[in-house]
């Protein structure tokens, strides 16, 4: 299936920038149509403004309601023929209008081993602590399906990465950002040569 990825992206964008290489250079059989950021001032915009791609900023600040805010984002995903959303360090949660009509067709990336280090408030460098605080020995990066909950969602794939000694979390954030773009980059091309069914 050749995709139309629509991406959200509420910050830095490297995973969003990682697939949109990996498109150009024919790893993944698609295009991203498109990018939904809730900040304008994200640095995911200005990457996306380089390459071209149409940005759109829908957030709680042009959108009050929340009803009002998911139908403005199923009309621009709708627009751009958008078949597979991204979240790529999306911090919001997707509207149920959008959940609907994109049913297991939205992925999202989360830095650590999933179930484990999941739900409200495990996200950035709150993960990275607390798997450090716990002592694992190992964490990584988990591409999965989105529904109405945080990171409950089915699990397409994971990376395992090691924790060492006295690493911070920042230590252990770089470490897994690399992997995280792999397996995104990976997982997508999966899905668009058809060896990944969802
Ligand atoms: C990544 O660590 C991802 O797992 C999490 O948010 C971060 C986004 O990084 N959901 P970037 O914006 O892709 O650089």
């Amino acid at each position: 299936m050749k995709l139309r990825i629509g991406v959200f992206a509420s910050h830095g964008g490297s995973n969003m920038q990682a697939i949109i290489d990996a498109c150009s250079n024919g790893i993944i059989d698609g295009e991203v149509c498109v990018l939904i950021s809730n900040n304008s001032g994200a640095y995911a915009v200005e990457r996306a403004r380089s390459a071209g791609i149409p940005v759109y900023h829908l957030s709680g600040s042009n959108y009050p309601d929340a009803n009002d805010l998911d139908e403005a984002m199923l009309l621009v995903l709708e627009k751009h023929k958008v078949n597979l959303v991204v979240l790529a360090g999306y911090m919001k949660k997707i509207g149920t209008q959008v959940l609907k009509r994109y049913r297991n067709k939205i992925l999202n990336i989360h830095p650590a081993l999933l179930p484990g280090y999941g739900g409200p408030g495990m996200f950035g460098m709150n993960v990275h602590r607390a798997v450090i605080e716990s002592g694992d020995r190992e964490s990584g990066a988990t591409v999965h399906l989105v529904n109405e909950n945080y990171d409950e969602g089915g699990i397409l794939g994971q990376v395992i990465v090691p924790v060492r000694d006295g690493d911070t979390p920042e230590d252990l954030a770089e470490r897994i950002i690399h992997e995280e773009h792999r397996l995104y980059v990976e997982t997508l091309a999966r899905i668009s040569s058809g060896s990944l069914k969802i």
